[in-house]
């Protein structure tokens, strides 16, 4: 019997949600390597002193507040990179009354500043792996233990290589359910400084792209997205003002402001590591003053009939589920923020057919062109 349950303590998973994050049928809002991760981390999570637990990469909260509620903890810091999860965590913790027990934080080294035990549901990238890593390595206390932990058919090798590189013990545990638990002990003291966002030079299109670790394509240009820039002259000429939804390392932000000097352009993205991400990359073209990051959902903190252009390459991918919900979510969004007459542009891959949800959702959409895969389509609000 581990020590939560001996204390007679208990956590009811299945009341939490996903909302507002995309919910269906076959998307959940805890797993099996929650529940093994606070299971291998019991005792040291009871054995743990106030504020000297931090969570990383929970998705609705059923790490952090597992812990609180199983442990009684107070004084969790919590970082979760998208926008969505933060939000589920604070409804859910509503719901349960613990709204008290965690503070949510950016990835900073205060994240992790002393603490004593770390709970981590491991993303699949290992970029990410490697700037989270570097961070409690730094940071924590030396005599940290890191309750990690995966869907095995996500986790691969590389990811312990990585981690071994920031602590000399890592431990893989018996899986349980289709999860694995990673345990890592002994961090060793990297540079503070931690590498992170990394920058690279794109000579064809005079930009640097600048990332940290959880961004979408690290310092890459998507290869759809190099197509969608083909059509960047074309983009409602005269407009001031652009968004770039899902701007992720901020390619498109960056190319549009440098070739339209008079425009100003509002980049957003639910990742943090996004957000950041972009505000270095127009940093590092001098274009900060051009460029506006801001961390949100789905545009909700923008004004209805607002912009007169908007551009995006959707996501296709819910955590790790493909799922075509949140296309459909982001061109919602976009037919509310649009003006009468303003332009999404949107780059898809050829095979997913939504021209006809563009068009009902926003107004009347062409496809201004195709590769051997992908479409770029313009739609205008109607007037
Ligand atoms: C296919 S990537 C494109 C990134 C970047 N624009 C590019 O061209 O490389 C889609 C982006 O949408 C972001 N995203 C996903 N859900 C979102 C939401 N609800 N609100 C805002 N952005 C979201 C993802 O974080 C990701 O950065």
């Amino acid at each position: 019997m581990d020590a939560a349950a001996a204390a007679g303590n208990t956590f009811d998973f299945g009341l939490l949600r996903r909302h507002p994050d995309i919910e269906a049928e076959n998307l959940f809002a805890h797993d099996a390597t929650d529940e093994l991760i606070l299971q291998e981390a019991a005792a040291a999570l009871s054995a743990a002193g106030p504020g000297k637990v931090a969570v990383v990469g929970d998705r609705y909260g059923a790490l952090t507040l597992g812990a609180a509620s199983l442990h009684g903890l107070a004084g969790l810091r919590v970082h979760q990179d998208g926008l969505s999860g933060e939000r589920a965590l604070a409804a859910n913790a509503e719901r349960a009354g613990l709204g008290e027990a965690f503070t949510s934080m950016p990835l900073v080294p205060e994240l992790f500043a002393g603490a004593e035990v770390v709970l981590w549901q491991l993303p699949r990238g290992l970029e990410e792996i490697a700037e989270v890593a570097g961070l409690i390595a730094s940071h924590a206390s030396p005599n940290v233990q890191v309750f990690a932990g995966g869907r095995v058919k996500h986790m691969a090798l590389a990811m312990n290589k990585v981690l071994a590189e920031h602590f000399a013990s890592v431990v893989p545990g018996r899986a349980w359910r289709k999860s694995r638990p990673l345990k890592a002990t002994s961090p060793l003291q990297g540079d503070p400084a931690s590498g992170f966002p990394k920058k690279e030079h794109h000579p064809e299109l005079d930009l640097w792209l600048c990332a940290h670790g959880a961004t979408f394509g690290g310092t890459k240009v998507d290869v759809g997205t190099r197509f969608l820039l083909e059509f960047l002259p074309e983009m409602r000429p005269g407009a001031a003002t652009a968004i770039d939804l899902g701007c992720g390392n901020g390619t498109i932000a960056a190319a549009l402001a440098k070739v339209r000097p008079a425009l100003h352009v509002t980049a957003t993205d639910q990742s943090a590591a996004a957000v950041a991400s972009t505000a270095a990359t127009a940093q590092a073209n001098g274009l900060a003053e051009r460029i506006e990051a801001v961390r949100d959902d789905a545009l909700a903190g923008f004004a209805g009939a607002s912009a007169e252009l908007i551009v995006l390459n959707p996501p296709f991918h819910v955590g790790a589920t493909v799922h075509a919900g949140i296309a459909h979510k982001l061109f919602a969004a976009a037919a509310r923020v649009l003006a009468p007459g303003g332009e999404l542009w949107c780059v898809y891959n050829r095979h997913l057919d939504y021209r006809g949800a563009l068009e009902s959702v926003v107004g009347p959409t062409r496809v201004a062109g195709r590769n051997s895969k992908f479409t770029v389509t313009v739609s205008t609000k109607a007037l």
